[in-house]
């Protein structure tokens, strides 16, 4: 029966949007915190140069834009209570057992699809601004992964190797996780469609036809006006 799958694809749909939104906190918070370790400065895109190569010591040659931080922690807020507010609706449906052919499809489509193109976007300027910024410590001769042993001055850099590649990782899982959302959302407006045109079939063909002996409506064998 029909109806059993599209609970179960209402319920997947449900799960996914929550662990997109839940999902959001794993690169909000990170880059968040380590905004805050650096001062309020972007580590993204940042470089850093030698304070004194003979003793080792190295600072901080420039930050990077505060707008990559914030695109990417701003996103995350917006997609935290997007998902959740999604997960609410899709699990409201499910539990009122609403037809899923009666709920918003595209601005669902439009929402998904243009989230998916900004969590890329997130995810990309995420990942080449980190890769920047561990580049130019490690031509230095020191590596980002042993961060936390190193000597940072006024700023805390013990942290932001763990935190920025979490957010990094998390970032690329919610690209895809938004795929599926907008995936799933498409599947139903397919679905919705097809329905539709199913449900119109009748009024093109005689009134006299048996309609529900042919649910599987075949032009070749009917009469259309
Ligand atoms: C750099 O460090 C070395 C070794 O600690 C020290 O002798 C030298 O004075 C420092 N140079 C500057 C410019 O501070």
């Amino acid at each position: 029966m029909a109806g059993v799958g599209v609970n179960v694809m209402l319920l997947v749909q449900t799960l996914l949007y929550a662990a997109c939104g839940i999902a959001s906190l794993a690169t909000s918070i990170p880059t968040g915190i380590e905004e805050a370790n650096f001062g309020s400065n972007c580590i993204l895109y940042g470089s850093l140069k030698w304070k004194n190569e003979t003793a080792k010591t190295f600072e901080v040659a420039s930050f990077g834009s505060p707008s990559s931080c914030h695109f990417c922690i701003y996103l995350s807020v917006f997609t935290l209570f997007y998902g959740l507010l999604a997960a609410g609706y899709h699990g409201y449906a499910l539990y009122k057992q609403i037809d899923p052919a009666e709920m918003w499809v595209m601005p669902v489509i439009l929402c998904n699809a243009g989230l998916m193109a900004l969590v890329f976007i997130a995810a990309c300027v995420m990942s080449v601004g980190f890769t920047m910024w561990c580049t130019s410590l490690s031509s230095l001769g020191f590596k980002c992964v042993d961060a936390p042993t190193l000597d940072w001055g006024t700023y805390n850099g013990s942290t932001f190797y763990t935190h920025l590649a979490a957010a990094q990782g998390a970032f690329w899982v919610t690209f895809l996780m938004w795929g599926g959302n907008l995936g799933m959302s498409l599947w139903r407006w397919r679905l919705n469609r097809r329905a539709r045109s199913q449900a119109q079939m009748p009024a093109t063909v005689s009134d006299k036809a048996p309609i529900t002996d042919h649910p599987e409506y075949d032009p070749s064998a009917s009469r259309v006006i």
